[in-house]
């Protein structure tokens, strides 16, 4: 094993160490049933990517993890949230998820639906638990992790996806969506850091072209996967947007042009991290996390 996935796989360990302490079970009298079908998609597989990108770009910047973990899991907590209600009925409709049955196939709409929302509640609570008054980047990483989850951020996303399905979209229409629906928490994971460890000006920015382009790679992918890999591979159905009429890369451009403009998008990211190599910044994971973006098979 490479040491980008040492590292990567030690971080996804200690993301699902924390995990089931900050949402831990609660009695079937108090409400219990909610919660385990929360933890059911919190604890029951994913890639963990956000969180991992939080913890690395984090520890690159010198921060304890302890101060990172947090914000760390009520990303992935928003991020599964955002997931059982993507694959809603109303939504896509899906019935595999982290290769298992999705949470409204396994507990119900009902459940499913407030299971999402005690995941996003929680969430809110294990950062407000973070803040420290003295310390004015936990609040600001908390407000821009709310702001990115939100209408003007991934919810916004998911509604210009939903609305878009049958049409066709410009690639500037295209990539609003997913810079809206994917790449805006992915970026969250990475301006977090930046805010919780109060960076110089051209170290946010240099880290915000980052956050933009692997954010955009990570959704070119997955339209990529939609149309190339299988069930079993990816742990979530495919071919999905076809059957949808969703506008992707693939339908917009074909398959082998959204390999192109992923493996550009892939370069300006790895690019942009140049002024932090210059400040002295260990690049190296976030570097090949980049990478890993493209070559990434579920
Ligand atoms: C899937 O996200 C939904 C998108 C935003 C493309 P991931 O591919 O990160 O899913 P998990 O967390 O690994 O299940
Ligand atoms: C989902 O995008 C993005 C979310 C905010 C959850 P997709 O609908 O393409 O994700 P998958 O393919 O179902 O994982
Ligand atoms: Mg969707
Ligand atoms: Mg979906
Ligand atoms: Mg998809």
């Amino acid at each position: 094993m490479n040491s980008f996935n040492e590292q990567f796989t030690a971080l996804q360990t200690r993301v699902e160490q924390w995990l089931p302490q900050y949402f831990p079970s609660i009695p079937d009298d108090e409400g219990g049933l909610v919660v385990e079908a929360a933890r059911y998609s919190l604890l029951g597989g994913g890639k963990r990517v956000r969180p991992v990108l939080l913890l690395a770009t984090s520890a690159m910047l010198q921060l304890p993890e302890t101060e990172a973990m947090p914000f760390a899991c009520a990303l992935e907590m928003i991020h599964t949230y955002s997931l059982i209600h993507d694959d809603l009925p109303s939504m896509d409709d899906d019935d595999l998820r982290r290769g298992r049955p999705t949470c409204h196939v396994e507990f119900g709409e009902a459940v499913a639906i407030l299971a999402g929302d005690a995941l996003l509640n929680r969430a809110y609570e294990v950062m407000l638990s973070a803040i420290r008054p003295d310390r004015p980047g936990t609040i600001q990483a908390a407000r821009y992790i709310a702001e990115a989850a939100g209408s003007r951020g991934m919810i916004g996303g998911q509604i210009l996806d939903l609305s878009a399905a049958g049409h066709v979209l410009t690639l500037d229409q295209l990539r609003v969506l997913h810079g809206k629906k994917t790449a805006a928490l992915l970026k969250a994971a990475v301006i977090a850091a930046v805010l919780l460890t109060q960076q110089t000006s051209s170290i946010h920015d240099a880290l915000q072209r980052y956050a933009d382009g692997i954010g955009l790679a990570f959704q070119i992918q997955d339209d990529i996967l939609d149309t190339t890999a299988d069930r079993l591979t990816l742990g979530k159905s495919a071919g999905k947007d076809h059957r949808d009429g969703k506008p992707t890369y693939v339908s917009l451009l074909g398959l082998s042009e959204a390999r192109r403009q992923l493996a550009l998008t892939v370069e300006e990211a790895k690019d942009a991290l140049r002024p932090l190599l210059e400040a002295g910044l260990t690049i190296d994971f976030l570097h090949d996390l980049a990478d890993y973006f493209q070559i990434r098979t579920s």
